[in-house]
C-alpha cells in the first residue's frame, strides 16, 4: 500500500518540521535524519496505547499509585505531557525521567498546540515556559551529563541530556539500583532499529532490566524478531499485543522474566 502523503510544514527551527498524523495530532520530523517521532497513523493514539496503557501506567495512576517512568527518547514531550496530565487528574505523584540528546525549543513545541489533547492545558503552558528558559538543550560529549528538572503539581520531570548509549554504559558499571529508585515502566521510544541500531541491543536492554521493578514493564512500538531476541537475552519475557486502532498491527510489552538471565547485574 502506498504511504499516504501527510501534510508537513516548517517549524520555527529548521531542524524540525511538523507533520499532521491521521488522528489529528501532530508529530515532529527531524530534518537531518528524516525520522518522524511517531507513526503517521496517529501520534496521540500511539502514545496512549503503546506507552500509557501498554505499560500499565495509566491504570496505576487511575488507582492513585505513585509511579516512576523512564523514557528513552523524550522527543516532542508528548508521552510526558499525556502521562503527567493523567497523574495530575488523579492527584498522584509521578516521577518521569527521560533521556534525550536534543530538546526542541519551546517555540517548536508551542506550534504543536498539544494543550488541546490535555485535561490540564496549563501543564503545557508551564512546560513551554520552563523549556524557553532552559539551557543547554543539547547533549555534548565535552560536557558532564546535564540534568534538567521541571515540576507541575504532582508530576516531576527530570531530563538527562545524554546519549542513551553512554548513560547505559555508566549505569552498567555502577552499583545496582536500589529498589525504591527502580522504575515501574520504561517507555522505550528511540528512532527505529534501522536508524539507531546502537540503542536496540541486549546490552541496553540489560540496563533497562536493572532499572525496572520486578513487576514493571518495558514497552515499545517495535516487534521485530531481532528486538525480541535482544530483549529475551537481557532477561525479559516478551509479548506481542495488538497495536492501536488504525496503526501498527502489533506492539510490544516486555516484563522481567521470573528466572533472571545469567548476566543480571
Ligand atoms: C521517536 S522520538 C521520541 C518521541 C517521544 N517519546 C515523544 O513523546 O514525542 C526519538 C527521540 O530520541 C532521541 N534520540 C536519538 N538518539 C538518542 C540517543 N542516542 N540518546 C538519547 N536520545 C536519543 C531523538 O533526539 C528523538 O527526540
Amino acid at each position: 500500500m502506498p504511504i499516504p502523503d501527510r501534510p508537513t510544514v516548517d517549524s520555527p527551527d529548521p531542524r524540525w518540521r511538523v507533520r499532521l498524523t491521521d488522528d489529528g495530532s501532530p508529530t515532529l520530523v527531524e530534518v537531518a535524519s528524516g525520522q518522524a517521532m511517531h507513526s503517521g497513523c496517529g501520534a496521540r493514539d500511539e502514545t496512549r496505547h503503546v506507552y500509557l496503557e501498554g505499560s500499565g501506567v495509566s491504570e496505576r495512576l487511575g488507582r492513585q499509585q505513585p509511579t516512576r517512568v523512564l523514557e528513552v527518547g523524550f522527543g516532542s514531550g508528548l508521552a510526558w505531557l499525556m502521562t503527567a496530565d493523567r497523574a495530575v487528574s488523579n492527584h498522584t505523584p509521578l516521577f518521569y525521567q527521560a533521556l534525550e540528546i536534543a530538546l526542541p525549543p519551546a517555540s517548536v513545541i508551542r506550534q504543536l498546540d498539544l494543550g488541546r489533547f490535555l485535561d490540564h492545558p496549563a501543564l503545557l503552558d508551564a512546560f513551554c515556559g520552563w523549556l524557553a528558559m532552559t539551557e543547554p538543550r543539547e547533549a555534548s560529549p565535552d560536557r558532564p551529563d546535564v540534568r534538567l528538572e521541571f515540576r507541575f503539581q504532582t508530576a516531576t520531570l527530570r531530563v538527562l541530556l545524554v546519549d542513551a548509549v553512554r548513560w547505559g554504559a555508566a549505569r552498567s558499571a555502577a552499583l545496582p539500583t536500589f529498589d525504591d529508585e527502580r522504575f515501574d515502566a520504561v517507555y522505550f521510544d528511540p528512532y527505529s532499529p534501522e536508524a539507531a541500531p546502537q540503542l536496540w541491543t541486549a546490552e541496553i536492554f540489560a540496563v533497562m532490566f536493572g532499572e525496572l521493578q520486578a513487576d514493571g514493564r518495558l514497552v515499545t512500538y517495535c516487534v521485530s524478531r531481532a528486538v525480541r531476541d535482544a530483549l529475551a537475552t537481557a532477561g525479559f519475557a516478551v509479548r506481542r499485543v495488538p497495536g492501536p486502532a488504525g496503526g501498527k498491527r502489533e506492539v510490544l510489552i516486555a516484563s522481567p522474566a521470573v528466572s533472571p538471565p545469567s548476566h543480571e547485574r
